[in-house]
């Protein structure tokens, strides 16, 4: 099957980034808005980040407009229905996932695909609430999604084989780099980077290092293009958290449940960039680390 429409649900970071990489790579886009209210404020975010682009001389004003025509925006999922492959980005909440599931296989053709861009969910789980399994998969792409190469591709429990070919063909269409990945708890990539993560904000919870220390320390000594806290920032700290207890509920391991610090900030609203705070303070330029943070808080 060649996937020639893509149906987008959740037009948040990843789901306008998603609708971006799509449709440069020219495929008909519909996003639509899974919470209640208009679809104004996620077009505005996709031209506007396009219209960076194009400011900076690496897209003509023609592509963006093209990117833009090729993607319409929806608050029914009942746009998705002549859709060839379904990429679902709400909320990591395995509920909320599962019901959209459920919906989904009323709505969308018999062959569609459907997938998840979940970070750490279960993707066998929300297959068990589907009738044609074999059609589940995850696609999950990272962030930025038009700078980061990788795609992993998902195969859960039942998934069928040809449906890991179609999507790793369409990965490479649109000019991604697909990995197949088998469904446990983080895949790869997130596996290995929440630990990475958790350990950075427990060397500075006893005081090994600065949070600039320890970011430049990876940036200069392990090439990194960010340091871990400047990661977890951009990340945002709430998903970066929920990364931490999906996998601390999964393996059962101490080591892998979320630092106090990390706890701490998501409680009191500093969630990252997203939020102008989090391990840095966003309201300074260059970014300064967040003051209460200078010592260590164990
Ligand atoms: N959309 C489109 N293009 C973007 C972009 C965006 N949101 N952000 C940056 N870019 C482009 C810029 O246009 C620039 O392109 P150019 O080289 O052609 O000029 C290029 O990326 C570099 O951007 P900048 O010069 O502004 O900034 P940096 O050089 O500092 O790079 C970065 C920014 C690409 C974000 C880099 O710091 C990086 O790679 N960081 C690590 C990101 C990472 O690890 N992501 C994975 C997170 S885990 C995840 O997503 C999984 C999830 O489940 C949690």
């Amino acid at each position: 099957m060649t996937i020639r429409k893509v149906g987008i649900i959740g037009t948040g970071t990843m789901g306008l980034s998603m609708a971006h990489v799509c449709a440069e790579a020219g495929r008909e886009v519909v996003a639509v808005k899974a919470t209640p209210g208009s679809t104004e404020k996620a077009q505005q975010s996709l031209d506007k980040s396009l219209g960076r682009i194009v400011e900076r001389g690496k897209m003509e004003a023609a592509e963006k407009d093209a990117i833009m025509e090729r993607i319409s925006f929806s608050t029914e999922e009942t746009a998705v229905g002549d859709c060839d492959l379904i990429i679902e980005s709400v909320i990591e909440d395995i509920g909320t996932k599962k019901d959209l599931f459920r919906r989904l296989e009323e709505v969308c053709r018999p062959d569609a695909l459907l997938t998840t861009n979940t970070s750490t969910l279960s993707v066998t789980a929300m297959m068990a609430v589907c009738k044609h399994r074999g059609r589940v998969a995850g696609l999950h792409f990272f962030n930025p999604a038009p700078v980061m190469g990788l795609v992993e591709v998902i195969h859960a429990f039942e998934t069928s084989d040809a449906t890991i070919e179609t999507l790793i063909a369409f990965c490479q269409e649109i000019g991604k780099d697909p990995v197949l990945v088998q469904d446990t708890t983080g895949f790869i990539v997130n596996r290995l980077l929440t630990p990475y993560m958790l350990n950075a904000i427990r060397m500075l919870e006893r005081g090994t290092g600065t949070i600039d220390s320890i970011d430049n320390a990876m940036k200069w000594g392990a090439a990194h293009p960010m340091g871990p806290f400047e990661l977890a920032d951009y990340i945002g700290l709430d998903v970066v958290e929920a990364m931490s207890t999906n996998i601390y509920m999964d393996v059962r391991s101490e080591h892998h449940a979320p630092p106090h610090t990390l706890t701490r900030l998501v409680q009191l609203g500093y969630l990252g960039r997203k939020t102008g705070k989090g391990f840095y303070d966003y309201s300074q330029k260059p970014p300064k680390p967040n003051p209460d943070l200078l010592h260590p808080v164990i």
